[in-house]
């Protein structure tokens, strides 16, 4: 391989931050050129090829999608961990399943549907599913799925094998641990029954998924990353896939003010928040 620059000049930084702007949504700031450089430099490394706009020419050449998922891939921040942020998770089990539950069983319908968008290796997803099965007893009567997905494949595969360090589990009740968790060769394995409610899918929220009648969104620290105009086509998409009622989680540092006035309604309940969606006019 020929001689990296150890300087990424400003015209190439912005040329890989549209590009990485266009396909994902995410949002590089000046003050993340280190760190966008130190990832490429990898790429680079991994391709032997010898300079940034070698690396650029090749990445943007529609015959090699693959390496532009690598790129992605590899500057997303993937932190995740069981019961995130756990008020929400008791919104959760307290408030919006028995809720969503009571609301279908009248109607007859025993389908109910969860995204984890932008899920990461997967500790989110299994939450929820953890929380389903706590909360609806004749679990055995219904259809439940909980779409997994990111634009992370390293991160859906560590979901799809399900199995994690004691780091990763140090806000899951000791109960849920027993009962969900199988100990291992020192890490734990998420149970069968909890891994059948979910499904992991390789998705890039920059575009459709063709989901519909999804009764609870979970976008957590995910939005923080993109810029606001892109924020407000999501919350849009979140709207449209949404049930009338039903409910969308951000992370703690996301809001929807100024993205979706009007179309949803804030909660907040034992310091976890919520937005649940309201009924068109
Ligand atoms: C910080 S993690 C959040 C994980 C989890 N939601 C949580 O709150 O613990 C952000 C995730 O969003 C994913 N992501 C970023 N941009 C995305 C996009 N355009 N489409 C799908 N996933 C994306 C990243 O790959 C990463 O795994």
């Amino acid at each position: 391989m020929g001689y990296v620059s150890d300087v990424m000049t400003p015209d190439e930084f912005k040329l890989f931050r549209d590009l990485i702007h266009n396909e994902c949504g995410i949002f590089l700031k000046e003050e993340k050129r280190d760190f966008l450089k130190m990832r490429v430099e990898k790429r680079l490394k991994t391709l032997s090829i010898g300079s940034y706009f070698n690396y650029y020419r090749y990445v943007k050449d529609e015959r090699n999608r693959r390496e532009l998922s690598s790129l992605l891939d590899s500057i997303t921040i993937n932190e995740t961990y069981f019961f995130r942020n756990t008020p929400q998770f008791e919104i959760l089990r307290e408030r919006v399943i028995p809720e969503l539950i009571e609301r279908k069983r009248k109607a007859g319908d025993y389908n109910l549907m969860a995204w984890s968008a932008g899920c990461a290796t997967g500790e989110e997803p299994y939450s929820i599913a953890i929380e389903i099965l706590e909360a609806i007893p004749d679990i055995s009567r219904w259809n439940v799925q909980i779409i997994a997905s990111d634009i992370s494949w390293r991160c859906i595969e560590t979901g799809q094998k399900g199995v994690y360090s004691g780091e990763k589990l140090k806000d899951v009740p000791p109960e849920y641990l027993a009962k969900y968790f199988i100990y291992s060769d020192e890490s734990y394995q998420v149970s069968d029954n909890v891994k059948r409610l979910v499904i992991f899918d390789f998705h890039n929220l920059k575009h459709e998924n063709g989901l519909t009648e999804v009764d609870v969104v979970f976008c957590r620290n995910v939005m923080i990353y993109f810029d606001i105009e892109e924020q407000k086509r999501i919350v849009a998409r979140f709207q449209k896939v949404l049930n009338t009622d039903g409910y969308l989680f951000l992370g703690h540092a996301e809001s929807l003010q100024g993205i979706a006035n009007g179309d949803f309604r804030f909660l907040y309940l034992n310091k976890g928040t919520a937005y649940q969606k309201v009924n068109p006019a």
